[in-house]
Formats: C-alpha cells, sequence, structure tokens
C-alpha cells in the first residue's frame, strides 16, 4: 500500500511516500527557517504563504522521487492538528482536492500521531509495551503505548514545551530561531553545573512537566548580569562568547534533560515498559540522545529514536501512521477540518 503523507502544520512543507508502513520511497521537506530566522520565530502570515507556494512542487518531487505516478496511491494522508490553521489548511485543502479528483481514500492525522509513529519508520519491531516522550517546539506530550495503534496520555507539559524554551533563550540572546541546535552548540563550551535551575515538583502528583519556570529564571539571570545581546555571527567562533553565558546554555540544556529524566524514572513506576521511544525536534540534540541512552541501559531498558531527519517535522511520519488505519478501512469525509488545537489523549 503506497501512501502519500502531507505535512504543513508549521514552518515545513513536507511530502513523502510510504510503502506499508515503513519503506519510505521519498521524503520531501523544504524547510522556511530563513524565512523566519530573523523574527526569532514562525511568523503565520508568512508560513501560510510559503507553503502555498511550495506545496504543488514538493508533492510532485515526492512522486518522481520515489518513481510512481498518481495511480500508484493507494491513500492520502495529511496533517489536520494541532497546528498554525492557516498553515494546516494550505496542506488539508491539497489533500482533499487530490484525494477527491482522483478518488484516492483520504485521512487526516494528528500531527502529535505522526512524531508517535515516526520511531517506527525504520524499527517497525520494537519492544512494547513502551514509553513514547514527544519534545518539540509546540508539545511535550509522554504517552505509554500498550500495543501498536493502542496508546494513553501520561503527561504534558503545563506551560511551555521544551523545545519553546529553548527557541526563546536564544531570542532572548539573540541567536535567533531555532534555539535548539543554537543552545546545543554552545552548550557544548560550558559548565553545566555552573549555572542550576531547579526541576519543578507539581503538587498534584501529576507527571506533567513545566519549562517557563526555568525560562524565566533564565531571563532573570540575564538581566543581573545586565547582559543585552549576542551577534548572530558569532556562532561560527562560539569560542569567542562569554564564558557565563555558554555556562548558562549548558546549565539550561542539563536542566532540560534531567527533567525529561525525571518524569521518564516517575512514569516507569506506573506504567512498565520494555522500550523508551524519544521523538520530535528537540531529540535532535546529540547530548540529550545520549544522556538518556545511558540513563537507561542502566536500567537494561533500550532507548529508540527516529533517524535524524525523521525527528524534526516531515511527511514520512504521517504516511506511516496513517497506514494502519488505512489499512484498517478507516478514511475521513471531505468536510474534516483544520484544528490548530487538536489533541491526542488516547487511543485504546
Ligand atoms: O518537531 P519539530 O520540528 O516541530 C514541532 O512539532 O514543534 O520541533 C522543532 C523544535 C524547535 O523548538 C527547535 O528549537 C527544536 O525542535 N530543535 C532542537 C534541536 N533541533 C531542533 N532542540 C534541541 N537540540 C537540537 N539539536
Ligand atoms: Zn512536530
Amino acid at each position: 500500500m503506497n501512501v502519500l503523507g502531507i505535512e504543513s502544520s508549521c514552518d515545513e512543507t513536507a511530502a513523502a511516500i510510504v510503502r506499508n508502513g515503513s519503506d519510505i520511497l521519498s521524503s520531501v521537506v523544504s524547510s522556511q527557517i530563513k524565512t523566519h530566522a530573523e523574527f526569532g520565530g514562525v511568523v503565520p502570515e508568512l508560513a501560510s504563504r510559503e507553503h502555498i507556494d511550495n506545496i504543488c512542487f514538493v508533492v510532485e518531487e515526492s512522486l518522481a522521487k520515489a518513481e510512481l505516478e498518481w495511480t500508484d496511491l493507494d491513500g492520502v494522508a495529511v496533517t489536520h492538528g494541532p497546528g498554525l490553521v492557516g498553515a494546516l489548511l494550505v496542506g488539508l485543502s491539497y489533500a482533499k482536492a487530490l484525494a477527491y479528483s482522483r478518488n484516492i481514500p483520504f485521512l487526516g492525522i494528528n500531527h502529535l500521531e505522526g512524531h508517535l509513529y515516526s520511531v517506527f519508520l525504520e524499527n517497525p519491531e520494537l519492544p512494547l509495551p513502551a514509553l513514547s516522550l514527544i519534545v518539540s517546539g509546540g508539545h511535550t506530550n509522554l504517552y505509554h503505548i500498550e500495543k501498536m495503534g493502542a496508546w494513553k496520555l501520561q503527561a504534558k507539559s503545563k506551560d511551555d514545551a521544551a523545545g519553546e524554551a529553548l527557541d526563546k533563550l536564544s531570542k532572548r540572546l539573540g541567536t535567533g530561531y531555532p534555539g535548539g541546535p543554537v543552545i546545543e552548540k554552545i552548550a557544548l563550551l560550558g559548565n553545566p553545573d555552573k549555572v542550576a535551575f531547579t526541576i519543578p515538583k507539581l503538587s498534584d502528583k501529576s507527571l506533567d512537566f513545566s519549562f517557563s519556570g526555568m525560562k524565566t529564571a533564565a531571563l532573570r539571570y540575564l538581566k543581573k548580569i545586565d547582559f543585552g545581546m549576542l551577534d548572530p555571527l558569532i556562532l561560527e567562533t562560539p569560542e569567542k562568547i562569554p564564558g557565563e553565558i555558554l555556562d548558562l546554555a549548558a546549565g539550561f540544556q542539563e536542566s532540560v534533560i534531567k527533567q525529561l529524566l525525571d518524569r521518564l524514572d516517575k512514569c516507569l513506576l506506573k506504567k512498565p515498559a520494555l522500550s523508551i521511544h524519544v521523538s520530535g525536534g528537540v531529540s535532535c540534540n546529540e547530548t540529550l540522545r545520549k544522556r538518556i541512552r545511558e540513563h537507561f541501559a542502566k536500567k537494561n531498558i533500550p532507548v529508540y529514536y527516529p533517524g535524524k531527519a525523521l525527528t524534526t517535522d516531515n511527511a514520512a511520519m504521517i504516511a506511516a501512521a496513517a497506514y494502519y488505519r488505512l489499512r484498517a478501512g478507516h478514511t475521513d469525509s471531505w468536510d474534516l477540518p483544520a484544528d490548530p488545537n487538536l489533541r491526542l489523549q488516547e487511543r485504546l
């Protein structure tokens, strides 16, 4: 079964063709990072316009790379939420028009479900049950996957997502968007023990995450030391960045990792798992990958990540998620709306 996936929920226009849920025939991602970088974050109106400019080329390229014709497609799947409503509408309208005119089964997919499946793309036989952590720019969600296609949300961020906190720190430092890769780069040169942040303990015994407190503490620290902004060009010679900023970045990143480990450990006590999955843009971070892997190696639990290209937003993960539902005969109707606040709670 050849499924065309389409993703346009934020700042990547992406299309991919995946055969039988795990065989990636093509995956094309057109990133808008350059457009948004100077604004320190994604500008929704600019994102929608760029999706409109790119969607046709991106889908046609995915077909050409897969060496397939339109008639070879057995399903069209598209992200219909959560995300920026104008951006979502571009992919959704395109997908509906294509599926309707070519008489192909059509399915809307939750973007978060895509991230959950991104880990299975290169490892279809992962040991289950599993804990699956999505750490992205918009979400920090922890799921328990009982078996393929059945999961339940265990924890989410009460405020900022982990990636959002990294993006905001970078914006304040003047080093632009996306912030995660910048903080990763400069944190390598800093001492993570010099600037400490507390890991929030939540009174209601929930396992929820919280990153806005540490973000505020970092901004307060910068004010206290009366630090202005960096010239983004300094990232070419990061050793010239003042030591206290390197230490701040290292301490901040360390604290994000510690909080993720803390919640994973606590969740494991409630929900035993045979593997840990970590996906979403923040899981590109090499320090984070190493730390989580080493932490669970001590408990004999293997940790799996998607390949780097499948970690940030892409359409292969959307096609992979759709395969299992299309195979079971599910389709969506033509009035499926774009839902900017779509949630992913449970499927049992
Ligand atoms: O999954 P994603 O591409 O989009 C969302 O669904 O949000 O994640 C984007 C997020 C951004 O916050 C970005 O700063 C972060 O992933 N990110 C990273 C790294 N690369 C991207 N965070 C930490 N380290 C990285 N290397
Ligand atoms: Zn994402």
